[in-house]
């Protein structure tokens, strides 16, 4: 391999960063970057905004602003909160660019002389109010999965399924809620099932990969590959560069990925080789690797290296690290509702590096991880505070104060080798891991590098043989020195901003980012070095700053997703059959124990009985009922509901209670004796 491109998924423009892009696409790439520029290899990290797209075009209509506008704003905001957080991109770009609209326009013509986009007659619904047809997510209805209201025109959020819009149950224009007509319409179809088994034989080599994205796959390959769609009828995007398209855009997910292109090409215009872009994308010996959330997986691992396959002239990716998703405090994010952590507001209260260093540690790399404040906290106060920042500055401080700077190491004993053994290690085997993207790990293993250096401190008692034996407490004092240059380096990766801090107490000029990450064990301070300035690198989080963001949380939490426009929405509330009805077990149940759920002043824990099995349940009603009335009363509840972690307390079930205008809450029993376990029906 002779460079290294990588690409973190362009964000969308219609909204600000939160923790779970961070956690998916954005993190793990740049850790992965900084680690690999360490290695003075020759990397390029690119990514910009995504701005077309009906998710755009539908937000700045109802800002009653243009998608330009909307775009700009998001642009900005993406760039200031990237670059607080420490993302290193080399270019960060956008799609509304000159350069990107000719780019994809090129690509798209290269596909369409090919003959591989090929024209089809389709019927689309379209609004007769708004008088446009209604591409994507301009037309919403009740999902045919999972009868979800709400469910968009090509994906329902809760169930996950993609869908096409004809199949919506009971479909409304999500502009003005108005139910739209069929209507032939003209669309170009990229011919992807002509390229399905020359992309079995491309994936089926690729040993390394993740199971979830070779999953992934696999289940797209069985189900057939077909046509999809590249062009819309919409007025914001690239217009379609073929004769009688003229009025139409083209698909979003068709130019986003060209976006990684068009960014590097103008990253080599800036730097003033504009030929250069080519050896990242036309060179074998380029190794191309695209960091996204599992959300993207299709359009990365299948669809777009059928457009390259097509193409011709460019290189195949050659990894997709997709992360899963992050919860929060055990609850899906969901930005329509508010619940999530955004990274403008995150870092106008808290430094960037515990959220990093935190976001690492539980990187969902193969399941879906969870972010609670209370486990950031304590992260933060017991491993980056207790263990990380405590031996770095009581290092440095013994060192100044006895030794005035860099004492000379003496004869070594057993424990001097063998932390000598560990700071020679850590590289390599820090490096391994984060070569395969495993951040968990990684991270794991520089703690230990930590750890194993504070207990060597407290073995080796520098405090004591520096009235005993100077020279033992020299060789102490150097070696743990060593251990913070060696530190500094192994978490520039992670830490960016208290790695410099670091580098630069030690007394070394430059920026630790230039370093040589194989050379991060090696025994390189020279006797008599004098140390810098000491600097604070972690402070404790305390209670009272991570309260009122659990308590945003739990409010944001009861919030309804907003309905498309509601006011206007002419449908009454859509009646549902017997049979959606009797999907829903409820059963009554006897409660058997009752208690508060600590540090949640809304939640109770119920034990009950259904029938013969004890369950769990979290419910929200600490607020209306006492614990001890509740234990002995029969109550209704839903019994096949999908169990779900509530402040790490798994609920599984819901009760049922009435909430009147006034909040005044009632829980359901049944007015006279019937056994427990009953069905309600
Ligand atoms: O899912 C998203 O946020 C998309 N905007 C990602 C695009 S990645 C790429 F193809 F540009
Ligand atoms: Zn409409």
């Amino acid at each position: 391999m002779k460079r290294i491109l990588v690409t973190s998924a362009l964000p969308y423009a219609n909204g600000p960063i939160h923790l779970g892009h961070l956690a998916g696409a954005y993190l793990p790439a740049d850790v992965y970057v900084r680690y690999q520029r360490m290695k003075k290899r020759d990397v390029l990290y690119i990514c910009g905004t995504d701005e077309h797209g009906v998710p755009i075009a539908i937000a700045a209509e109802k800002q009653s602003i243009t998608p330009q506008q909307l775009v700009d704003r998001y642009y900005a905001d993406h760039l200031d909160t990237f670059t607080r957080f420490g993302m290193s991109f080399d270019n960060f770009s956008r799609t509304s660019r000159p350069l990107h609209h000719k780019t994809s326009q090129a690509f798209f013509q290269n596909l369409y002389n090919k003959n591989v986009l090929v024209e089809r007659t389709v019927q689309q619904f379209y609004c007769d109010t708004c008088r446009r047809f209604l591409a994507d997510r301009f037309v919403e209805g009740i999902c045919p999965r999972c009868q979800q209201p709400g469910a968009r025109g090509d994906q329902c959020e809760k169930c996950g399924s993609s869908l096409e819009q004809t199949e919506l149950i009971k479909p409304y224009c999500k502009v003005c809620g108005h139910p739209p007509v069929l209507k032939d319409t003209r669309h170009l179809f990229f011919k992807l099932g002509d390229f399905q088994s020359r992309l079995e034989t491309w994936l089926a080599e690729k040993k390394n990969w993740k199971e979830n994205v070779l999953n992934y796959c696999r289940g797209w390959f069985k189900e057939g590959l077909g046509e999809r769609a590249v062009t819309r009828d919409l007025k914001w995007g690239i217009p379609a560069p073929a004769a009688g398209y003229e009025d139409k855009m083209i698909y979003v997910w068709f130019e986003a990925p060209i976006g990684y292109i068009s960014a590097t090409k103008e990253w080599a215009e800036r730097i003033g080789q504009p030929d250069k872009w080519k050896e990242y994308w036309m060179d074998s010996r380029t190794k191309l690797v695209h960091f996204i959330g599992k959300d993207n997986i299709v359009f990365h691992a299948i669809i777009w290296p059928a457009m390259i396959m097509a193409h011709g002239d460019l290189i195949l990716p050659a990894d997709i690290p997709a992360n899963e998703f992050l919860n929060l405090q055990g609850e899906k994010l969901s930005t329509s509702r508010n619940y999530a952590v955004w990274l403008g507001e995150y870092l106008d209260k808290f430094p960037p590096d515990p959220l990093r260093y935190y976001l690492a540690a539980i990187a969902p790399e193969s399941k879906d991880a969870d972010f609670t404040w209370t486990e950031f906290q304590q992260r933060n106060n017991s491993e980056l505070a207790d263990i990380l920042g405590n031996f770095i500055n009581r290092t440095l401080t013994f060192a100044k104060r006895q030794f005035n700077g860099v004492p000379a190491a003496g004869e070594l004993n057993d424990l001097d080798r063998a932390m000598i053994r560990v700071l020679e290690k850590a590289p390599v085997e820090i490096g391994d891991l984060f070569e395969r993207y495993e951040l968990r790990r990684g991270l794991t293993a520089l703690m230990d590098v930590a750890r194993f250096a504070n207990k060597y401190f407290n073995d080796q008692q520098p405090w004591a043989t520096l009235k005993t034996d100077r020279s033992r407490c020299a060789t102490t004092i150097n070696l743990c020195l060593h251990a913070v240059q060696t530190l500094a380096i192994l978490m520039e990766p992670v830490l960016p901003f208290s790695a410099e801090k670091t580098w630069a107490m030690l007394g070394h000029t430059g920026s630790v980012h230039q370093q040589s990450w194989d050379e991060a064990g090696s025994l390189t301070l020279k006797p008599g070095h004098r140390l810098g300035q000491e600097q604070i690198l972690f402070n404790k989080i305390e209670d009272k700053q991570i309260q009122p963001e659990i308590d945003r949380l739990a409010a944001a939490s009861k919030n309804q997703p907003p309905t498309v426009a509601a006011a206007e929405t002419p449908a009454e509330p859509a009646k549902i059959s017997y049979d959606d009805f009797s999907r829903v077990q409820l059963r009554l149940a006897l409660v058997l124990k009752a208690e508060k759920v600590e540090k949640a002043d809304k939640l109770l824990r119920l034990e009950i009985q259904v029938g013969d099995e004890k369950r769990q349940i979290v419910a929200g009603i600490a607020k209306h009922y006492a614990p001890e009335q509740l234990i002995g009363k029969t109550i209704v509840v839903v019994a096949n509901l999908q169990p779900a972690k509530i402040r790490g307390l798994e609920s599984n079930g819901m009760l049922l209670a009435a909430e009147d205008e006034t909040g005044q809450l009632a829980v359901l029993t049944p007015d006279r004796p019937v056994q427990c376990g009953a069905k309600v029906k």
